[in-house]
């Protein structure tokens, strides 16, 4: 689809001085005024990527010919935009008012308020005392025993909160290597330790391994009163014994990646407070608005797709940084990993057909300024540009103002500095200024140059509160959406996590002995585990 449209955008690409940044914002000092937008209390800035008024232009075509907007409100509609798994997309519906999201007929945000009030009511009771442990003693920590979706959301937002108040302290138990297990269980007391267990499928191989790991550490008596589950499958969750009281549900409509909203937040609610819950529900409910109603022009999410369509497809750049200046969000980056490259690591299109052009880049990064010590060499002079993401908070919540100050400094040096570059004669002008001799500026000189003209985009929280976290989240729910439009593939699904999950089961046998591997290698390998 939109056949014209990716040739008119290879075509605008090719122009000479399409990929050029410096001129553009030299020319035009407006620049940062004209390519900045606002929606749900984010502002974005686009002023330092290529990016010019034909440019968005063509992604606007593109967008209208590959029905990204229609796409939207078949999402919003309950239309069954998962095709390969046949279920809707209404993660939407988990933030919305009541009413406004129906399953064909059926209002599914009865059932969402209805699971929302439960969870009120039972972080509500934990939190007082009401509810206890098996011993009768009140519960201090709570562990999220879950993986993936079920994991890296809520555990991204309770370690983005802590500080707007923890009535409880959050584990996150994700990974079936006990040394994960072993390295949380001296911190917690088996009589005041509630533990959910968060799987959607209720059948997911790591999860369930841990799930038996910490029963057996409750024992009997705190294994009946302190479990709690977190699923679509109430089957499953009966069979391992935890009472219909304690399963809080939710939908097969409802996709792993974007589950923190469901029923799978109770982690939160439990360790922020459930009224901090509810607020990350209305930022995330403001940017739904603002994506189903904003003009394309004005809207974020739309935005930040056709500028990752400009990046990948017009520019061929395969990598994106996302890079949060904030210590609090140091998980974002791996939350966006699941929820970006699980979404858009595909290859064949919605038909099956495929693909004719590069889908969803490699998404990775790291709280600023650590990065700027790690990687960021690679993208100030590696061969090929890696565009980035700057997410800043203006706002700090500590007291020490140079600290934030120097943080937010560093950021904007970055942005600058990917996009302005440093000339040949500009390095080599300032070794000279610094008193360095011409030989010895001659030899530094293509090493100390910047090639600049290296696409970055700003997002700016005015502070980080749920709210903010809410709509910066959905930002990225929305985008990925509409990727999954522009290139005509399903986001909703993940096929490709299922191999490695089947051959996991034929392996392990393997590995106590049973049924030799087939693969010869992974025999020889087996082998090499079992001698050691
Ligand atoms: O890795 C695949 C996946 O299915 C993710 O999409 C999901 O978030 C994760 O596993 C966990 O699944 P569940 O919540 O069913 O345990």
């Amino acid at each position: 689809m939109g056949e014209r449209e990716w040739a008119a955008l290879a075509a605008l690409a090719a122009r000479p001085g399409a990929r050029a940044i410096r001129t553009k914002l030299d020319a035009d000092p407006n620049r940062a005024a004209r390519l900045t937008r606002r929606g749900a209390g984010l502002l974005l800035d686009l002023s330092r990527t290529a990016l010019d008024a034909s440019a968005l232009e063509a992604l606007f075509d593109l967008a209208k010919a590959t029905g990204v907007l229609a796409s939207r409100d078949a999402m919003a509609a309950g239309r069954m935009v998962n095709d390969t798994e046949r279920r809707s997309a209404l993660h939407m519906a988990l933030r919305g008012p009541k009413g406004a999201f129906k399953l064909g007929v059926e209002d599914v945000s009865a059932e969402v308020h209805a699971t929302l009030d439960a969870m009120r009511r039972f972080a509500t009771s934990v939190h007082c005392g009401d509810l206890r442990g098996g011993t009768g003693r009140a519960f201090t920590d709570v562990v999220n025993i879950g993986i993936g979706g079920s994991d890296l959301g809520p555990a991204m937002v309770t370690r983005a909160l802590w500080r707007h108040g923890m009535p409880m302290r959050a584990h996150y138990l994700a990974n079936v290597d006990a040394h994960a297990w072993e390295a949380m269980r001296p911190t917690l007391d088996p009589e005041t330790t509630l533990v959910l267990i968060a799987s959607k499928t209720f059948t997911t191989q790591e999860t369930m391994a841990n799930a038996r790991l910490v029963q057996a550490w409750l024992g009997p008596t705190g294994a009946a009163a302190q479990i709690v589950a977190l699923s679509t499958n109430l089957a499953a969750t009966a069979a391992f014994g935890i009472p219909p009281a304690r399963v809080f549900g939710f939908r097969d409509w409802v996709g792993g990646r974007f589950s923190l909203w469901s029923a799978v937040g109770l982690s939160i609610a439990l360790a922020c407070g459930f009224d901090r819950f509810a607020e990350l529900l209305d930022g995330a409910r403001a940017m739904d608005e603002h994506f189903l109603h904003a003009a394309p022009a004005d809207n974020l999410p739309l935005l930040l797709a056709a500028t990752e369509i400009w990046h990948v497809n017009a520019m061929g750049f395969g990598a994106r940084a996302v890079l949060p200046y904030d210590e609090r969000l140091a998980r974002l980056p791996a939350h966006l990993q699941q929820l970006e490259m699980e979404s858009l690591g595909k290859r064949v299109s919605v038909s099956g057909t495929a693909l004719t052009h590069d889908s969803g880049p490699v998404v990775f990064g790291e709280p600023g300024t650590n990065a700027q010590h790690s990687f960021m060499q690679r993208l100030h002079q590696g061969t090929t540009p890696i565009p980035a993401d700057f997410v800043l908070v203006a706002r700090p919540d500590h007291d020490h103002a140079e600290s934030h100050r120097i943080l937010l400094a560093n950021a904007l040096a970055q942005v600058e500095a990917l996009a302005r570059g440093l000339t040949e004669t500009e390095a080599r002008a300032a070794m000279l200024a610094s008193g360095m001799d011409a030989a010895e500026t001659d030899r530094l000189a293509p090493h100390r140059t910047f090639p600049g003209d290296r696409p970055s985009v700003t997002i700016l929280l005015p502070a980080l509160t749920p709210y903010s976290l809410g709509a910066l989240i959905a930002l990225y729910e929305h985008k990925v959406m509409c990727l999954g439009a522009f290139w005509g593939i399903n986001p909703f699904d993940q096929w490709g996590v299922e191999l490695g999950k089947q051959l996991t089961g034929a392996i392990l046998p393997a590995l106590s002995g049973g049924t030799p591997a087939r693969d010869a290698a992974t025999a020889a390998m087996v082998a090499e585990i079992r001698r050691a």
